[in-house]
């Protein structure tokens, strides 16, 4: 198994209509870690974790597991990051749940009881036994990141990519998914601004601002460190707010 989970150097992205997503980004993260991604809104957080499966592909290369993000790994590529979206319903589009969750293992291939076994194992890990015949829209918000969850560990993957996992979350469905991921033993690559889950499930934290990385480090340090958490909009400005 490689020891490096993700690779980047120097990635620029730039959208289609000029707007630039990331400006020569340098991440090396190991396997097993567990980082986050911090950064005021329009940062890259987004961005940046759309090229790790390859939805993105900017001005270089950049490898994943050891394998190169390209044409020719996307399909092994797709099966080792698993990427959740901020919003559910991107996620989620099948009659019912347990469709929604064996769709990754049915498009990669597998059939029968094999697909059932890994959607039953899936709903399992995020606690949602006995929700198959479930109509994934008539969901609770918390019970959608759940089974958006589910929808990407029935690959097994090896990475998981989270967008905002708690956003629009209640106090209690926030602190249920932290303690979901806290049990999932893979690597974690997670954008956020919920400084709680940050601090709960991320010993290192990388601070992006326009597109660039502008701090990396232990989250103790980085969330410590008032004046950076303020000149990148993540606390209040107290000038600003005229105090
Ligand atoms: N589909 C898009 N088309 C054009 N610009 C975009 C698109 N998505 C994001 N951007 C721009 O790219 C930059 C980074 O956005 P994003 O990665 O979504 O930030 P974050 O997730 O940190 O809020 C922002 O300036 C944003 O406006
Ligand atoms: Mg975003």
């Amino acid at each position: 198994m490689p020891d490096k989970a993700v690779e980047i150097s120097g990635l620029s992205y730039i959208y289609p209509d000029g707007q630039c997503g990331l400006k020569e980004i340098d991440l090396t993260i190991s396997c097993g870690e567990s980082v986050a991604l911090i950064g005021p809104n329009g940062a890259g957080k987004s961005t940046l974790l759309l090229h790790l499966n390859g939805i993105l592909r900017g001005n270089t290369a950049i490898m994943v597991q050891g394998l190169c993000v390209d044409d020719k790994n996307i399909r092994e590529i797709r099966k080792k990051v698993g990427m959740v979206f901020q919003d559910p319903e991107d996620q989620l589009f099948s009659l019912n749940v347990f469709e929604d969750v064996a769709f990754g293992p049915v498009n990669m291939g597998f059939t029968g009881e094999e697909v059932d076994r890994r959607v039953k194992q899936a709903l399992k890990k995020v606690g949602m036994q006995g929700y198959e015949k479930r109509s994934s829209h008539h969901l609770s918000i918390g019970e959608k990141k759940r089974i958006a969850i589910a929808t990407v560990l029935s690959l097994d993957p090896e990475i998981l990519a989270l967008d905002e996992p708690t956003s629009s979350l209640d106090p209690r469905g926030k602190w249920a998914l932290i303690d979901l991921l806290q049990k999932l033993p893979v690597t974690r690559i997670i954008a956020s601004h919920d400084l709680d889950l940050v601090r709960c499930l991320c010993s290192r934290t990388v601070l992006l601002d326009y597109g660039r990385i502008v701090a990396d480090g232990g989250t103790s340090t980085i969330l410590g460190d008032e004046a950076l958490l303020r000149a990148h909009g993540l606390a209040r400005d107290v000038t600003a707010a005229g105090i």
